[in-house]
């Protein structure tokens, strides 16, 4: 498949952060991703990429042709030198999209998940959450919950397809505009009922994202 997810490592920090800036109206500090990574065991943050951005940025730099040795009236030290290719490392331009949680006992609880500007709609906010939501399993989590803007409506249409329920309400959570946060919780994501709901958007997920 085209896309991928990765465990995020400190050099894709500061794409991370890019796409934070461009994702939320407040951001974290560059350092909270380094003490996430390096300090919080229970912290699990994924990065996700697109491959064809890899095969895009691996262009061959334009060979120049030879001249005649003739034409050369200047010293080649005083010749203007070509400028050099520059290619933005392609590992980190493909990142597109990330998302972590933190365990807490047995809850996992979402602390952030976005994707580019420029790759939403195409199922891929959605994909971030279902690699989430399979950590919550691998680490052995009973319920995922999240914070909300109130006005994301968006995001809660996500979250209520992934069987988020609003469960509360944090008055002004959010300190840039003191916006209220619902609070979603799943049921118990070990339960036969939501295993299944799980499975069937998943693998209806995986096909719209293989045809891709
Ligand atoms: C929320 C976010 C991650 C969704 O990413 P995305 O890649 O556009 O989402 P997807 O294409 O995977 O869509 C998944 C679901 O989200 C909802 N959704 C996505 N775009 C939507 C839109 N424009 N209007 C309404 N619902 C939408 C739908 O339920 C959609 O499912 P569907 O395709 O079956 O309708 C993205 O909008 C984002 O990064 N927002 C900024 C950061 C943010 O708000 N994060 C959440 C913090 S709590």
């Amino acid at each position: 498949m085209r896309y991928v997810i990765e465990r995020m490592t400190m050099p894709d920090v500061p794409r991370v952060i890019e796409i934070e800036r461009l994702a939320y109206p407040s951001t974290w500090p560059p350092s909270a991703y380094r003490k996430e990574l390096q300090d919080n065991r229970w912290a699990h943050y994924i990065v996700l990429r697109d491959k064809q951005i890899i095969e895009e940025h691996t262009v061959v730099p334009p060979q120049e042709p030879e001249r005649p040795r003739k034409s050369r009236l200047f010293p080649l030290s005083l010749l203007p030198s070509r400028p050099a290719v520059t290619i933005s490392s392609p590992e980190l331009a493909s990142i597109i999209g990330f998302a972590g949680l933190w365990l807490m006992v047995d809850e996992a609880h979402i602390t952030t998940i976005a994707t580019h500007p420029d790759f939403r709609q195409h199922g891929l906010g959605e994909f971030l959450l279902v690699s989430l939501i399979d950590t919550a399993y691998s680490i052995g989590a009973r319920w995922v919950t999240l914070e909300v803007r109130v006005s994301n409506f968006v995001a809660q249409n996500l979250y209520r397809k992934y069987g988020f329920r609003q469960a509360g309400v944090r008055r002004r959570y959010y300190s840039d505009n003191q916006e209220d946060a619902l609070i979603m919780w799943t049921d118990e994501i070990n339960s036969p009922a939501y295993k299944q709901k799980f499975q069937e958007l998943k693998s209806a997920l995986m096909t719209k994202l293989d045809a891709q």
